[in-house]
């Protein structure tokens, strides 16, 4: 971060151009705040991503829940909606994962980040093609592995996230610094963050941007059913819960359907049986269909904070504010 106050001229937040305050990670993608909107399925198509561009962040197509050609319409109308910077967010367990690698080069999209999975394994294709790639990882360790496999940044994301989350449960308060002593590549905080204040507590803590993906779910653009979005502005702290870690870990949004986790959970249930539990496309029925009985409805803890459902530029504008504001007045309440 450069300082702002050059001169030693004094200034209000609002005439501070964004500009002054580059990181690595502003300059890595050519955006104007180091303010990522996370890639989420159900959540995150080309009219959010294209809003958060526009509004001077990065906005993120969220792969995971799309087929190689509905992935194809969003990037196309990404293109149109937005002359700015977008990215794409390949969960690399996905099982057509070579297809939508194929189409992200094919549509010559330029800033990937991947997650779940190894990063070694297509972080060289990525690159050979002239595409910037940054790995979602919850630990030093993988931090490492995702420098080591020639990833430009990473994204280290804490226990409090929304959706699949590390086993190891570090919180992002412990997991920026760690990440930030163990690589030299530009580091990205997510994990519990969703105001401006909280994006400076990470810059602090030595990450050069922020990638947010509860705050963005209650968006005016997020594809995500409204009753979604209302459950993520009513939950309150303790509403959120990381279950199925027999499976892969991920938070939700306790009801009907995570009671019924918990109490196999609770009585010994292996994957099998959880599996069957979970069957087949409940993310979906929650968070698209707005099912909010029996859906899978991932959130983070930070929902507790997300109190409006806002159109995407303007949480970019507030967060963004809101960081200046603590820039030139950190300690003031
Ligand atoms: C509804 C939802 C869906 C998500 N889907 C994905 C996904 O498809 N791929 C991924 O890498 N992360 C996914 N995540 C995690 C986000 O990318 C992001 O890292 C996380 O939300 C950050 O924490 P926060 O929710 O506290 O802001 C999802 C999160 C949410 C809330």
């Amino acid at each position: 971060m450069n300082d702002q106050h050059k001169n030693g001229k004094s200034s209000s937040a609002s005439d501070i151009p964004g500009k002054e305050l580059e990181t690595r990670v502003t300059r890595l993608f050519n955006i104007r705040y180091p303010i990522i909107q996370a890639g989420m399925i159900w959540a995150s198509g080309w009219r959010l991503a294209s809003a958060v561009s526009n509004a001077g962040g990065l906005g993120l197509i969220g792969a995971g829940s799309m087929y190689p050609d509905v992935l194809r319409e969003h990037i196309q109308k990404c293109k149109a909606a937005t002359g700015k910077p977008f990215g794409v967010n390949i969960p690399l367990l996905y099982k057509d994962i070579d297809k939508h690698i194929q189409l992200v080069i094919d549509e010559s999209v330029k800033i990937v980040f991947t997650s779940a999975g190894n990063p070694k394994t297509w972080t060289p294709v990525f690159k050979q093609n002239g595409i910037t790639v940054v790995h979602v990882v919850s630990s030093s360790k993988f931090a490492l592995k995702a420098q080591e496999a020639g990833c430009d940044a990473v994204v280290a994301e804490g226990f409090e996230a929304g959706g699949h989350n590390g086993r190891e449960e570090t919180t992002t308060m412990v997991l920026i610094p760690r990440v930030r002593e163990a690589v030299s590549i530009p580091l990205i905080a997510a994990g519990g963050i969703a105001t401006g204040r909280q994006m400076m507590a990470a810059m602090i803590l030595g990450a050069e941007g922020v990638q947010m993906g509860s705050r963005f779910v209650a968006s005016e653009e997020a594809s995500s059913h409204i009753k979604f979005k209302e459950a993520v502005i009513n939950a309150a702290e303790g509403d959120t819960y990381l279950s199925l870690k027999k499976l892969t870990p991920v938070r939700l949004i306790r009801n009907k359907f995570l009671q019924k986790v918990q109490e196999a959970e609770a009585r010994g249930a292996g994957a099998e049986e959880l599996k069957e539990l979970l069957g087949r496309a409940r993310a979906k029925k929650g968070m698209y269909e707005g099912d909010l009985d029996e859906g899978e409805l991932e959130i983070g803890q930070v929902s507790a904070l997300v109190r409006e459902i806002l159109p995407a530029g303007r949480i970019v504008e507030n967060v963004w504010q809101e960081f200046l504001n603590c820039v030139h007045n950190p300690l003031k309440l």
